[in-house]
């Protein structure tokens, strides 16, 4: 099994050392500037045991499309956020991947016709993400050297679907090489719902400073979270189905709980790590609000909670 991971960040490194752990040939695709430290190795630090570190050493390190269509893949993990793929690069590149299965893992209403533009429907994997990862050390964290940490939360595997016996290969390749994965028959929905539910909720967190006391705080979680059921609306009806249940009972207090918990359940500083994260992947908040507010118009929603915080947000 030939493997490419496109984006060699806090996601690409952790699914490219588990899938090399699991037998699999692993290349990766990198920014020029990347390319020397990543083929001597990452290291990688899982949070849910105390073992020692890992390196992962990659076959090779490529940094170019001709190099990628040089070789023939099995399968290519695209690893980079909603808004790199936006670029010319990306078209350019998937010229290369010949018939390899491809794992598509971003978020947000428009990425799976974002991919299908240049994928076709029966090489294409869509993947939702469960962990977290991030790279090491956050600001206040301690370790020895710079790395990937990661944390996978239990009963929540990576999820996937696509065309079966594709999709079948991709999470076994995983689970081989120790990394949570299940076949998602109802993905559209776990993506679509918690992206909608979670952009809103993230940008209202910038707002307020990135602090969880000051989200629990006066109105800005109400407004949060009617930005989010806005979200959740124009979502359901783009997908012809009803939000799940759970939506509906998040109220303000259930929120407050949630938020107030969090960080006592999660082996990390949980709001430093939403304030590196989302400010890194900012752009693609930013993106992803404003594809929520297209949708509903087109649907004849209301978005004034979703448009109060795109403004907000600049
Ligand atoms: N990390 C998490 O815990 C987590 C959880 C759930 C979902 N996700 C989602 O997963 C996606 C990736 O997140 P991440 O945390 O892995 O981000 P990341 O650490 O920034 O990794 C993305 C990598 O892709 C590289 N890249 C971007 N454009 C490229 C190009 N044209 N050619 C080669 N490399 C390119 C980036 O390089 P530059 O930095 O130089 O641009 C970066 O190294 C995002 O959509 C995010 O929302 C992440």
């Amino acid at each position: 099994m030939k493997i490419l991971i496109v984006g060699a960040g806090a996601v690409g490194s952790v699914y490219a050392y588990h899938l090399q752990q699991g037998g699999a040939e692993v290349w990766l695709f990198v920014r020029p500037r990347y390319k020397q430290a990543c083929a001597l190795g990452i290291r990688l630090y899982q949070l849910n045991h105390q073992r020692r570190p890992r390196i992962f050493v990659p076959t090779g390190c490529l940094t170019h499309v001709d190099e990628v269509a040089a070789h023939t893949w099995d399968q290519v993990w695209l690893c980079v956020s909603t808004t790199a793929l936006l670029g010319s690069w990306f078209a350019e590149l998937a010229t290369g991947f010949g018939g390899a299965s491809v794992v598509g893992l971003q978020p947000g209403p428009e990425a799976r016709a974002l991919l299908l533009r240049q994928i076709p429907e029966r090489q294409l994997v869509s993947g939702v993400i469960t962990m977290v990862s991030y790279q090491a050390p956050l600001p206040g964290e301690k370790v020895r050297d710079r790395g990937i940490a990661y944390w996978f939360p239990s009963l929540s595997p990576n999820g996937f679907k696509g065309p079966a016996r594709r999709t079948g290969a991709v999470v076994a390749s995983l689970q081989r090489g120790g990394c949570p994965a299940a076949v998602q028959p109802g993905l559209e929905k776990l993506s679509g719902f918690g992206s909608a539910l979670l952009m809103p909720l993230m940008a209202s967190l910038e707002l307020a400073g990135w602090s969880f006391s000051e989200l629990k705080r006066g109105p800005r979680l109400l407004r949060a979270l009617r930005a989010a059921r806005e979200a959740c609306s124009a979502v359901s009806a783009e997908l012809g189905e009803p939000p799940p249940v759970w939506l509906r009972l998040l109220f303000p207090g259930l929120a407050r709980g949630v938020i107030t918990l969090a960080p006592h359940v999660v082996p990390l500083d949980l709001e430093t790590y939403f304030r590196y994260h989302f400010t890194k992947v900012g752009d693609q908040t930013r993106a992803l609000l404003a594809q929520y507010i297209e949708l509903a118009r087109k649907s004849g929603l209301p978005a004034s909670g979703l448009s109060q915080l795109q403004r907000e947000l600049g």
